[in-house]
C-alpha cells in the first residue's frame, strides 16, 4: 500500500494485515514502555481542515508511539486563514520531507488530490462525505476483538453478522467506509434512516439493504448509530429533532440485551442515542477509541515500514526493518 485513501481501494489481504499488526501493537500497549523505535527519524504531518478529537489525537499518539516526529497543523490559526491554498500548504509542509501526511478536509477527493502534490504517503482522515477509512478499520478491529474466538481461534471475519447502520447516512463518510469494510469482512449490512437521509442507489453502490424504520432492528447483532451531521446540512432533512428522536433514536427500549452498540463519535447525546445506552454495557464507544490508537499505528506501519514489496529495492529496505512479530526491534 502506498496511500490509504479509501476502503474501496483495499483488498481483504490488506485489511487482514492491518488487523494482525494492530493486535501486535495492542500487546505493546500493555507493556510499561509503550513506545517502539520503528519510525525513528521519520516525520509525520497531520493536517486538519475540520474539527477532530479522536482521529487527530490518535494519529498523533500513534506516530509518537512509533517514535516518529510529528508536525500537527490545524487550518484554523494557520496560514490557511490568510488564504493559502491546499496545494501551497502541501508544498510548504512537504519541504520538511515527511514520510506521511494525514489529512482531513471538507471536500471529497481532497486526500486523493494531495497524492499528486507530495512524495509522502497520504492518509485520508476524512474527506467530506466520501470516506473515513481508518475509522472503518478501527471499527472492524473493535468488532473482531469483541466477538472473540471461534473454535478456539481468534475471529478473523464478520461472517454471518448482521450490522445495522442507523441515522444520517447521506452525509456520512463513516457509513460508506464502514459498509464497504464490514461487507468485505463478511457481514450483512442494513442502513436505516428517513428517506431524506439515505442516498439513492446505495444498495447498488454498496451492496447494503435499506430500511426506513426500526421495526426489524431486533435482527441486528450490532447497531452502529451515526451522528446527525448538522454542519453538513444546508437544508432541513428531518421535520424536527423531536420527530427524529421519536422514530430513530437508539434507546434502552430499542436496544436488545444481546446487541452491541457502536458510534464513531462525537455523540449528540439525546439525539441519535439516549444517554443511558451511551454509557450502558452494550456500548463499544470507548473500545472504538482504544482501537483507534493501535489500528492507526498499524496503518502507519503498513504504509511506512511494512506491507507488500513496493518495487525495486523494497526487499533490501525491508531487510533493515523489524520483523513483523515481535514488534519493537530497531528500524
Ligand atoms: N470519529 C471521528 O472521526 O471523530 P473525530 O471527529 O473526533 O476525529
Amino acid at each position: 500500500m502506498r496511500h490509504l485513501l479509501a476502503i474501496e481501494d483495499l483488498e481483504r489481504a490488506d485489511v487482514d494485515r492491518i488487523m494482525a499488526r494492530a493486535r501486535s501493537f495492542a500487546e505493546v500497549g500493555r507493556r510499561d514502555i509503550k513506545k517502539v523505535p520503528t519510525l525513528r527519524g521519520r516525520t509525520i504531518v497531520s493536517l486538519f481542515y475540520e474539527s477532530s478529537t479522536r482521529t487527530s489525537s490518535s494519529f498523533e499518539l500513534a506516530a509518537k508511539r512509533l517514535s516518529a516526529d510529528v508536525v500537527a497543523v490545524k487550518s484554523a490559526g494557520s496560514a490557511v486563514d490568510k488564504g493559502e491554498s491546499l496545494r501551497d500548504t502541501i508544498a510548504t509542509l512537504s519541504a520538511y520531507a515527511p514520510a506521511a501526511i494525514v489529512i482531513r478536509h471538507p471536500y471529497a477527493g481532497a486526500a486523493n488530490l494531495v497524492t499528486g502534490w507530495t512524495s509522502a504517503a497520504v492518509i485520508n482522515a476524512g474527506d467530506g462525505k466520501h470516506e473515513h477509512p481508518s475509522q472503518a478499520l478501527l471499527d472492524a478491529y473493535t468488532l473482531l476483538d469483541r466477538l472473540g474466538a471461534v473454535d478456539g481461534r481468534r475471529r478473523e471475519d464478520l461472517d454471518g453478522k448482521r450490522i445495522w447502520i442507523v441515522g444520517d447516512v447521506l452525509h456520512s463518510r463513516v457509513a460508506r467506509s464502514c459498509a464497504l469494510c464490514f461487507r468485505m469482512m463478511g457481514a450483512e449490512v442494513t442502513v436505516c434512516g428517513p428517506p431524506s437521509l439515505i442516498p439513492r442507489g446505495i444498495t447498488e453502490a454498496l451492496g447494503v439493504e435499506v430500511a426506513h424504520d426500526l421495526d426489524a432492528l431486533g435482527e441486528a447483532d450490532v447497531v452502529y448509530a451515526l451522528r446527525m451531521q448538522r454542519e453538513r446540512m444546508s437544508e432541513s432533512f428531518v421535520p424536527s429533532v423531536r420527530e427524529y428522536v421519536a422514530h430513530y433514536q437508539i434507546d434502552s427500549r430499542r436496544l436488545g440485551a444481546r446487541q452491541l452498540l457502536m458510534h464513531p463519535g462525537p455523540v449528540n447525546r439525546g439525539v441519535e442515542l439516549s444517554p443511558e445506552v451511551v454509557d450502558g454495557p452494550a456500548s463499544l464507544i470507548t473500545a472504538q477509541v482504544e482501537s483507534g490508537l493501535v489500528v492507526r499505528m498499524a496503518i502507519l506501519y503498513e504504509l511506512l515500514a511494512g506491507g507488500e514489496p513496493r518495487g525495486a529495492g523494497a526487499a533490501d529496505r525491508d531487510a533493515e526493518l523489524p520483523a513483523p512479530t515481535p514488534i519493537g526491534e530497531p528500524a
